[in-house]
């Protein structure tokens, strides 16, 4: 009685707990179809009996899937909040806290004048350097400080008073504290936070750190008329006059040259800043954020006409390597902004200091990649296999030439012989080009991106063409093995299957791939060597996508054909087994071939999805440049015939000369 019991509450509560189950979760739809905006509470399950909460401080105690409030620390004002998550954990967190009397400042600097512009910059580079370390790791009350300045600095103008030596130095020193190491997190914060906000619309300028970098142009064009420096730990400036040359040598290890300038005696401003690179995010004009800044941020205005400026700075990390040397456009991913190397060149460089020249004055840089990809090993491998391959196909391409007439003596023999010779010219056409290719510098594909465009869609083509005539090699394999063993298809319909098959495919892939991505611009790559785009359009695919599946394809031939073959008896008749011995050195090939390059362009993959190691880019490298020579060597020489005629003929060759 009391089991039976026992049994039914068991069954009640667990029927409950489905129905209960299902309510809540159509509810929970119907809740979000409404309003999406709205955070409903979880209605309890069975499985959410024991609540999750979070706990960690100083949001305290929070339920799944709610935002919570905290307050901010002691001399701060504004709101902290987070999500809790279902791991027990807070999330997306959100640190609006700002320093009191930054707040107060920020409220004040609205309604700045004459008067009180000197004593209020005084006071903000008083509250900024005794708070840095509080300052420094807090983005809201970074973000506020730009908003100050930069209101002080838009006000200036209408001022009468430019600014003098002395302001200028507290707005340095405020600056200063912001751009210090210590803040780098938070200015990582800020630039992520800047990226994905799309509000705030109409002001030209969309992020923090432009905006910090913006208020030196601005500060630059309200300076007041004298000649003076100023040498902060952080940032230094000086203006002067100059008359068509001007050369500076900054403490910071920066040295700014202009060769040449027109427009009379004129006023030049020159700014260095130590350690903008924890401000400005390395993201350039290809929205790619791979480079890091490595070198001084430097600022130039003058009202002189410039044909040609110069800056030279010590390296700061002699690890990365392929500098170039940019600009921040203000104006880049509607005004978040970013670096462009538009009028810049790169004079020199080696391992003590990097030399930039740049045909406008505006905020310059250098970027530096952090990929050492430029490996002189990885050349030279490459030229080195690259040789080998083209050797071992010409020396194949002799053979079969020599021995045409002896080996083609069956349809399949002359089939098989039609595909490797096509093969290997495919093959050596693509190594050609690439040999082409490689020799295009960045200067020649900038200059010329038509050619480099060429050179990409013929090395796509014949790379694709060699893959589909081993496509039909195995095919002929296939059909010849389990199909018809003699007879079917006569050998001219055959001839023109293999012939549309191993280039009318390839040729529409590489002009369709053409033709889809060349009106954006997203055929070739941006980065150095000529080949499809991975980046932007993921070009490449149409030729990694029909490779590998080739490859898979071959695979399955080759199962197929293997276990045909197994369970074959065999054969009696002469000319069958002549056949037999040609589908026999078929799939021998196709059976290295196949896993061969399938593996040589698995490796080609790993190199696009993991460029910084190395030793993927080597071994990729070492079987690309080896293709040839396996084709030469499990196409032809492992042929016993071929081997056999070949010999005859070049001892035939021999007595003939002799005699
Ligand atoms: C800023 O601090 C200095 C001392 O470090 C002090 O002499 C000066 O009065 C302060 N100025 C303001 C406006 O608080
Ligand atoms: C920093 O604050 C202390 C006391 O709070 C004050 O004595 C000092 O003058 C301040 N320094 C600056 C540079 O404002
Ligand atoms: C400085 O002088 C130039 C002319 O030499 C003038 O155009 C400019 O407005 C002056 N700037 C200030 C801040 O007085
Ligand atoms: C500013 O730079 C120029 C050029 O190097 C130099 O002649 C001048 O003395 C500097 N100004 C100051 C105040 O140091
Ligand atoms: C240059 O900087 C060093 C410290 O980094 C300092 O000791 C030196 O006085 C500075 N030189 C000048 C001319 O400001
Ligand atoms: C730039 O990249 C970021 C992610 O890295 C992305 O969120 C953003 O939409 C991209 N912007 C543009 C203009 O492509
Ligand atoms: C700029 O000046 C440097 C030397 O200072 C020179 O090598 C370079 O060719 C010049 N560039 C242009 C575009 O005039
Ligand atoms: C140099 O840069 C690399 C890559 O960004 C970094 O891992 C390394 O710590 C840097 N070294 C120095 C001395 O800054
Ligand atoms: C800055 O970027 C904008 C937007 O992409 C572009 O129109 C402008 O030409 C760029 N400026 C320079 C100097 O390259
Ligand atoms: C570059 O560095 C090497 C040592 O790493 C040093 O021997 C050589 O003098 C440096 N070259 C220059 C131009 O500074």
């Amino acid at each position: 009685m009391w089991i039976r019991a026992y049994v039914f509450l068991i069954g009640a509560v667990c029927m409950w707990q489905i129905i209960s189950k299902v309510e809540s979760t159509v509810i929970g739809q119907l809740f979000q179809m409404f309003d999406s905006n709205v955070e409903y509470t979880s209605i309890y399950t069975c499985e959410e009996v024991d609540d999750i909460t979070c706990t960690e401080p100083p949001y305290g105690i929070g339920l799944a899937g709610h935002k919570v409030w905290a307050p901010c620390g002691e001399g701060m004002v504004g709101n902290m909040t987070a999500v809790c998550n279902e791991d027990g954990k807070y999330e997306q967190k959100e640190d609006n806290c700002v320093l009191a009397p930054i707040q107060e400042m920020l409220d004040k600097s609205k309604t700045i004048n004459d008067s009180s512009l000197p004593n209020f910059l005084e006071e903000l580079r008083n509250v900024t350097v005794n708070n840095t370390r509080i300052v420094s790791v807090s983005p809201a009350t970074i973000s506020s400080i730009v908003t100050i300045l930069n209101n002080v600095a838009s006000k200036s103008p209408l001022l009468t008073l430019p600014l003098n030596k002395k302001s200028t130095t507290y707005i340095l020193e405020t600056a200063g504290v912001l751009t210090s190491s210590g803040s780098k997190g938070s200015w990582d914060a800020l630039n992520k936070k800047d990226g994905k906000e799309n509000q705030n619309n109409n002001s030209t300028i969309r992020s923090t750190s432009s905006a910090l970098l913006n208020l030196f142009e601005s500060v630059s064009d309200n300076l007041v008329n004298e000649s003076f420096a100023i040498e902060t730990s952080f940032i230094q400036l000086n203006k002067t006059m100059f008359e068509n040359h001007f050369h500076h040598d900054f403490n910071f290890s920066v040295e700014i040259d202009i060769p040449e300038a027109s427009g009379g005696s004129q006023y030049i401003t020159t700014i260095v800043f130590a350690s903008m690179d924890n401000v400005l995010p390395p993201r350039n004009e290809d929205n790619s954020s791979s480079m890091v800044i490595k070198g001084k941020v430097v600022l130039a205005k003058t009202a002189a006409k410039i044909r040609n400026i110069s800056i030279t700075s010590g390296i700061l990390n002699d690890t990365l390597k392929n500098p170039k040397c940019v600009f921040w456009n203000f104006t880049l991913f509607e005004g978040l902004g970013g670096w462009s190397d538009w009028g810049c060149s790169l004079l020199s460089h080696n391992n003590e200091t990097i030399s930039c020249s740049c045909n406008h004055t505006t905020c310059f840089s250098m970027l530096m990649s952090p990929e050492i990809i430029e490996d002189e090993n990885i050349n030279d491998i490459t030229i080195i296999g690259v040789g080998i391959s083209m050797a071992s196909l010409v020396i194949c391409l002799i053979t079969e030439a020599l021995t045409w007439k002896k080996i083609s003596t069956n349809t399949t023999a002359f089939l098989r012989h039609v595909s490797i010779i096509n093969i290997a010219v495919s093959l050596l056409i693509a190594n050609i080009w690439f040999i082409i290719g490689a020799n295009i510098t960045d200067d020649i594909k900038k200059k010329n991106p038509a050619l480099c465009a060429a050179v990409t869609f013929f090395i796509h083509l014949f790379y694709l063409a060699m893959f589909f005539w081993m496509l039909a090699s195995a095919l002929l394999l296939l059909y010849r093995t389990v199909f018809v063993f003699e007879g079917g298809l006569s050998k001219t319909s055959m001839l023109v299957i293999g012939f549309v098959l191993g280039y009318a495919a390839p040729l529409v892939i590489a002009i369709t791939t053409m033709a889809v991505t060349v009106p954006s611009h997203k055929y070739i790559r941006e980065s150095s060597g000529c080949w499809l785009n991975w980046e932007d359009s993921k070009a490449l695919l149409a030729f990694v996508a029909p490779a590998l599946v080739i490859v898979a394809i071959n695979f399955l031939i080759l199962l197929v054909v293997i276990y045909k073959m197994l369970s074959r008896r065999a054969v009696s008749n002469a000319s069958q087994a002549g056949e037999q011995h040609v589908l026999v050195v078929i799939a021998r090939s196709l059976a290295v071939l196949t896993p061969f390059f399938g593996l040589t362009w698995s490796l080609g993959i790993g190199t696009i999805i993991a460029p910084q190691h190395k030793e993927i880019h080597f071994a990729f490298t070492l079987c690309n440049s080896l293709q040839g020579c396996f084709i030469w060597v499990f196409g032809t020489l492992l042929d016993k015939k071929v081997r056999s005629e070949t010999i005859k003929s070049l001892t035939s060759a021999d007595k003939s000369t002799a005699g």
